[in-house]
């Protein structure tokens, strides 16, 4: 029998008979409203393709429309989101709530929804953030390793449960949309999203999309504290050339299908919900206009089920003038997008696809086939039956259990790089100095999208250093200095430890086009202490490999910490050696700032290859 004549056993009510008539006949009977839900729609028992179907038809042009735009929540009120019928709301980084606590963002998350439920047709709008380690724009929430140093860890269920972890985190607040993970393959170190990156090697994000799971669990609805992800950004995003953020990737499709499709292919494998198109350009041409990759590779070859969204702004940059047109418009709406990200101006996007499909430059069947694939992911998320904040999940928030999770994530990303016995440290009876602008930092060491977009440096939210960590580390008859320039240093010290490194920074804002070498502060640093022929190890504290190649040789050791986030704890466990290294590189390390973009197979000689890393011999 086939399946679509199989009514579900378990339904034994009238429902049955407008289930099976509908299945039948392959359209809806007339919108016979079944006893108890009301229109078929509001019927959770029936497949999700009979309620799109019937929801479809009851939706006027306006309400299609409105379905397909995302505000910034700064822009809309509740009301107003609901006039427009929005499809949806998201935080840009930072975008938080008058009170950034777990209660603030639900009451907040929650207005909108009583709004959204509140109309005619009462469709839920659904709350988008980036929560890209761990749910970063809320104070108190648990930070998690940025994803280049996930991909260190060699560990994709640990990545799958810090998935799971933070889905918890995010659904207790409210949001039900995590635009993560970024799948991205990072091919140039001067990128300022390397951090986002797996790896530079399309296996690191294809085997860590076991975020998606994390995040949705195996199937959208299946448990609760999951949310809808985000495979990001489609496509060539980490491929562009010199690593310019935004920029052009100018490889060849055999090319692009080689290097960052793969990733894609797999987060659809594990049923990812959305993707996001990159701000970049393939070959000259903005990907939020490109119909070939977005329609015909996505969605048709790939069989892309759910819906596309553009990122921040994006289709202004189309035609490079500030803004966006009515041509913009059509084009990326023809391109194959279904949510547009126009957070400031919603309104004007509704005015001006209104007046291409009047000017039938954009078709009813576009439109259509944007709002079902939305609405169903809107279904199947369960929203229509749960369309409010499940407070439980607030009790997971910063929660012991996370941070553990978090720590045990930072212990496993540590890459030893080089150890001439200085490593581990004597927990007892020792003499440590602790110096660098990282070492007692823990905004420095959480880097960008932590409770703001850029990031900022200082005690910006709560965790431990890799000074406290080595502080409380620290045993019997040891004593531990700390001097962020390394002032007091002296012979009498064992051993000095300078934690040196990047300062907090996010996408474009990260590209390094001049240099990844060591700042003045740390080169100073690193040199008081070593005047005194005390044994440094050097911790570095970065999104990416930086040029050290030049002062590698008075290093006693060296560890990339990548950026750990709130649990700096995790550092020390391996410098004690209570946790031995086992983190491998995923990114070749340059030898010198001229190899950039080094990657592993294209025959430069890297300082430390893809896959290095050492551990303890004791
Ligand atoms: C940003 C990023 C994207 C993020 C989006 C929303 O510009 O490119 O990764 O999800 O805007 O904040």
């Amino acid at each position: 029998m086939s399946p679509r004549l199989r009514v579900r056993r378990s339904v034994r009510t009238t429902h049955t008979a407008v289930l099976a008539g509908v299945l039948l006949t392959g359209t809806v009977l007339a919108p016979a409203a079944s006893a108890s839900y009301g229109p078929l729609y509001k019927n959770p028992h029936l497949p999700v393709s009979v309620r799109v179907n019937d929801l479809l038809k009851r939706m006027s042009l306006d309400d299609k429309i409105g379905q397909m735009v995302q505000a910034e929540r700064g822009a809309v009120t509740p009301a107003q989101a609901a006039d427009l019928k929005l499809g949806s709301i998201l935080s840009g980084g930072g975008s938080v709530p008058a009170s950034n606590t777990p209660t603030g963002w639900a009451d907040m998350v929650d207005a909108y929804q009583k709004a959204a439920v509140g109309t005619q047709l009462g469709i839920p709008t659904i709350y988008g953030v980036d929560a890209v380690h761990g749910h970063n724009n809320v104070y108190g929430a648990t930070i998690f390793p940025h994803n280049i140093g996930l991909g260190a860890t060699g560990d994709p269920d640990l990545v799958e449960r810090i998935g799971r972890a933070t889905a918890e985190e995010v659904a207790g607040t409210g949001p039900q949309w995590d635009f993560a993970p970024c799948l991205c393959v990072a091919r140039d170190d001067r990128w300022g999203r390397t951090y986002e990156s797996f790896g530079e090697h399309p296996d690191d994000a294809v085997d860590n999309s076991s975020a998606i799971t994390g995040l949705q669990g195996r199937r959208l609805g299946e448990r609760k504290g999951s949310v809808l992800a985000t495979a990001k950004h489609f496509i060539g995003d980490g491929g562009t050339l010199d690593g310019v953020d935004q920029g052009n990737t100018v490889i060849s499709e055999a090319e692009l299908r080689k290097i960052h499709l793969p990733p894609f292919k797999a987060a659809i494998k594990r049923g990812v919900g959305s993707v996001m198109i990159s701000f970049s350009s393939f070959q000259g041409t903005r990907m939020h206009a490109q119909q070939y990759l977005i329609t015909d590779v996505l969605k048709k070859e790939l069989r892309f089920d759910g819906f596309v969204i553009s990122d921040y702004n994006a289709i202004n940059q189309i035609d490079g003038q500030e803004g966006f047109t009515h041509d913009e418009v059509r084009l990326s709406v023809n391109a194959g997008i279904d949510m547009f990200m126009v957070p400031w101006d919603a309104p004007q996007f509704i005015t001006f696809l209104k007046d291409e499909v009047a000017a039938g430059h954009v078709t009813l069947d576009r439109i259509n086939d944007a709002n079902k694939r939305i609405l169903a992911k809107k279904f199947e998320l369960g929203l229509f039956e749960h369309p409010y904040t499940d407070r439980s999940f607030q009790k997971t928030f910063g929660s012991k259990e996370h941070r553990d999770l978090a720590r045990e994530a930072v212990r496993e990303s540590q890459v030893l790089l080089k150890n001439d016995g200085v490593l581990p440290l004597d927990k007892k009876n020792n003499k440590i100095f602790v110096a660098g602008k990282n070492a007692n930092d823990i905004g420095n060491q959480s880097g960008g999208w932590t409770l703001t977009w850029q990031g900022q440096s200082g005690p910006v939210i709560p965790g431990t250093t890799i000074l406290d960590g080595i502080k409380s580390g620290a045993g019997k008859g040891t004593t531990v200095t700390y001097d962020r320039a390394g002032n007091g240093i002296d012979a009498s010290y064992k051993v000095a430890v300078a934690v040196v490194g990047e300062t907090p920074y996010a996408e474009g804002q990260g590209d390094r086009p001049k240099g990844l070498g060591l700042d003045a502060e740390d080169l100073a640093t690193i040199a008081k202490l070593k005047a005194t022929g005390v044994p440094v190890v050097v911790v570095l504290v970065s999104g990416r490999p930086l040029d050290i190649a030049e002062q590698l040789p008075g290093f006693n050791g060296l560890v990339e910490a990548w950026l750990p986030g709130s649990e700096g704890a995790g550092v020390s466990d391996v410098l004690f050696g209570d946790h031995k290294p086992t983190g491998k590189l995923t990114v070749s390390w340059p030898s010198s700032f001229a190899q950039e973009p080094i990657n592993v197979g294209d025959g430069k000689k890297a300082l430390f290859p893809y896959g290095y890393g050492l551990t303890y011999r004791r």
